[in-house]
């Protein structure tokens, strides 16, 4: 069994829209995924997650399973229209009570919560009258409803996470189109994580100068990245893989650490990448207490020579001809359900990576975990694949911990089996079971085997 210190935090994550159902109740205003969900073709079998995991009503419930399993740290989202219904003015105060007995259950059962102020689901008024993300206007209306939240529940909550995952939001919603808004584009994702960035930065100032004096919290934001293997030793194809590792992480943490962008996208990107004004760079730099990665795969990176160009298989999310990078597997490589490879030391490779390039900062890995097929049997499931992709991971965690990274936490991605975005409810990530037809919750083996680990290091 390996050891980790014992201040080191051991938790699991969850989201606003993929857990809390109660899409239109108490007040709360609709988000871009519930308008996302009603189009035709936009998610697996039209599935939405008006439902879902019903953690609005059953969080009690949900609250048990996590001191059962003895976790003591809880990550969650708060839904930004659930607070404010249009994304500004009014506030909902039944949305605010909704999130402040959580808050009090949570800490009742001797859990801290953490809290993102956003995962992925704007109010839809703000897409409907602003165009979203790609709006400047968004970045201080954010910081208005961080603000919000700040004042009313940050005298219990004292880790802010601002974004889970700019990049997705950038690329994926705005970019290729398969996340709410489904807007595609080459350049609206650049502008989107220009404001994302910029919003960022607006919301921790506000934490820093308004808030934490009294409330002595911390704030930082949450960044994913998948790990890029050269594809061979080639000088080219070490070049693309530290080029797509930029474009991916590079792109919404260089601003945060040096206040500008990574030289390849400035270079590669030109006039379609928003550039920052002194002031916002100053604004932007150094804007964080620590760094939250989100990590779970890793492909091998290969540089697209002009006669490669034509045909790619693995294309880096829709801004590849960007990058001229090519993705691709190994065949000896395991591969979830989600189509992604399982890689442990690409975790320690992505914790060096980090650690050398923005000087050792604080790191917390905010999610890590697979889907995977689960078979109920005798009301259980036996989920050793998931067992062995976590302790493969968590062992390269300790591996770069041991090396001098300074990794303070990890969270496992997912408390329960939940609403998987575009691919509805057939993505099994959770330590928990969640039976279609009744909601009832099953702890699977792996949440059993992280309750051991849990409690072996005496956390
Ligand atoms: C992350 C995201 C989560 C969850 C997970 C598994 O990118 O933050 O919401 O969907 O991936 O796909």
């Amino acid at each position: 069994m390996l050891q980790f210190p014992k201040d080191f935090i051991w938790g699991t994550s969850t989201s606003a829209y993929q857990i809390e159902g109660a899409w239109n109740k108490d007040g709360k205003g609709p988000s871009v995924w519930d308008a996302f969900c009603t189009i035709p073709g936009r998610t697996h079998n039209g599935e939405s997650a008006q439902v879902t995991c019903d953690h609005y009503h059953r969080y009690k419930e949900d609250i048990q399973l996590m001191k059962a399993m003895g976790l003591k740290v809880y990550r969650f989202s708060i839904s930004w229209s659930r607070i404010m219904p249009t994304g500004r003015g009014k506030i909902n105060e039944e949305g605010i009570k909704f999130y402040s007995d959580l808050v009090d259950e949570c800490l009742a059962n001797d859990i801290e919560p953490w809290a993102a102020l956003n995962h992925f689901d704007l109010p839809l008024a703000l897409e409907f009258e602003l165009d979203g993300w790609t709006n400047p206007q968004v970045q201080d209306l954010f910081a208005d409803y961080a603000e919000v939240c700040f004042q009313r529940l940050g005298d219990r909550i004292k880790t802010w996470i601002t974004f889970n995952e700019a990049w997705v939001v950038a690329m994926l919603c705005y970019g290729l189109g398969i996340f709410a808004p489904g807007k595609t584009s080459n350049s609206l994702p650049y502008q989107a994580g220009h404001n994302l960035l910029l919003a960022h930065a607006k919301a921790y100032r506000v934490y820093d100068e308004k808030f934490r004096p009294t409330q002595k919290g911390k704030i930082g934001i949450t960044n994913n990245c998948d790990w890029r293997e050269p594809l061979t030793d080639s000088q080219a194809d070490k070049d693309a893989a530290q080029r797509a590792l930029e474009f991916f992480f590079g792109w919404m943490t260089d601003p945060i650490f040096f206040g500008d962008y990574p030289q390849s996208m400035i270079e590669r990107v030109k006039e379609r990448l928003p550039r920052f004004t002194p002031e916002e760079s100053a604004l932007i730099k150094g804007s964080t207490d620590f760094i939250g990665l989100n990590h779970y795969t890793t492909f091998m990176a290969e540089h697209v020579s002009e006669n490669l160009k034509a045909s790619m298989p693995y294309s880096n999310s829709g801004i590849a001809e960007d990058q001229d990078v090519n993705l691709s597997t190994r065949p000896q490589w395991e591969i979830t359900d989600m189509k992604w490879p399982v890689v442990p030391e690409g975790l320690y490779k992505m914790l060096k990576w980090i650690d050398e390039r923005y000087d050792r900062p604080i790191i917390y890995i905010t999610e890590n975990g697979c889907a995977v097929p689960d078979k109920v049997e005798n009301g259980q499931v036996n989920d050793t694949r998931r067992i062995n992709y976590l302790e493969g991971y968590i062992s390269n965690c300790h591996k770069a911990m041991k090396e001098g990274v300074d990794v303070r936490g990890y969270f496992v991605w997912s408390f329960l089996d939940n609403f998987e975005w575009t691919l509805g409810y057939q993505m099994r990530f959770g330590l928990h079971y969640i039976v279609p037809e009744t909601l009832e919750r099953i702890p699977k083996a792996s949440a059993k085997w992280f309750k051991k680990v849990i409690e072996q290091n005496g956390f």
